[in-house]
């Protein structure tokens, strides 16, 4: 061999060797393995942190995921709650929720309970200004949430109650021995429960209805409450001595 030769020997076998690191690493990047990488900073990559659903040998039940303590509840269920809120009622926050920012006051709003010597019971009261504009949301949530079931007038025969007496009718109902009518929340069976206990129902559901705490938050709710009291009154039968005379005159002209 020449000089030449063995020159061009040399840095072709130098080249090579240099490319062998990038190959070995580009063949790192995209190999499946169970060996753990290595890491040359190693910054937070490994962190005895939890996956969902797995096991845990931190806590003696071996649960990862850790149930609600009882008697507490997460910040982000306040937190979240009035952001939807705020964020929906820009304006009258302040004006009319401010009830809200009181610790105490909030507990009473989110379970629709008051402690009294110990004793939870459902609070009487809507526990916020009821507000003209809070009745108004309340119609607005009630015939998204509700109507479809109890019907606009909340007599309990919403658009899915007639669907199901359809199937009926044309004896498809598939479900047809558990299907539950939806109540009728005029009468004095729902009206005469107290505030808290309606806000109860929507919170956490009864029997064959679900719970909707997690998609109404907790002001909405109590609109939502407010409707059904107005859905009551102005369904309720009044004597016609209690009426106003003009309008005792005007029904009595229209016979
Ligand atoms: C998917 C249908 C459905 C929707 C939507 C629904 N409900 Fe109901 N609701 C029912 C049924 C069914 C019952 C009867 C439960 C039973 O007796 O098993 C009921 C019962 C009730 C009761 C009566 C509880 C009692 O003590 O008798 C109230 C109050 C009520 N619902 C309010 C609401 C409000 C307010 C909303 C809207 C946030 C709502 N419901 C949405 C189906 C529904």
């Amino acid at each position: 061999m020449n000089r030449k030769a063995t020159l061009f020997f040399l840095i072709g076998s130098i080249v090579m060797a240099a490319l062998i690191p990038l190959a070995v690493i580009a063949d790192r990047r995209y190999e499946r393995t169970d060996i753990p990488r290595i890491a040359i900073i190693p910054d937070m990559d490994k962190m005895p942190y939890l996956k969902p659903e797995r096991s845990s040998d931190l806590f003696a039940d071996h649960r990862g995921m850790r149930p609600h303590i009882p008697g507490t509840m997460a910040r982000e269920d306040f937190i979240f709650d009035n952001m939807a809120e705020q964020r929906a009622h820009p304006n009258n926050w302040k004006k009319d929720h401010v009830v809200l920012s009181n610790g105490k006051q909030f507990q009473r709003v989110m379970y629709g309970q008051v402690l009294t010597n110990g004793q939870a019971s459902f609070i009487n009261h809507i526990p916020i200004p009821v507000t003209r504009r809070l009745i108004a949301r309340g119609e607005e949530q009630f015939d998204i949430f509700c109507a479809p079931c109890h019907g606009y007038n909340g007599q309990g025969n919403g658009t899915v109650n007639i669907y199901d007496s359809e199937l009926r009718a044309e004896g498809e109902s598939r479900e047809a021995g558990t299907w539950v009518q939806p109540s009728n929340l005029t009468l004095i069976g729902v009206q005469a429960l107290p505030d808290g206990g309606i806000y109860d129902v929507v919170t956490n559901g009864i029997a064959a209805m679900a719970a909707y705490k997690d998609q109404i938050p907790v002001v909405d709710r109590w609109a939502i409450v407010s409707y059904v009291r107005v859905l009551g009154l102005s369904q309720k039968k009044v004597p016609a001595y209690r009426l106003p005379a003009t309008v005792r005159t005007e029904l009595t002209n229209r016979k």
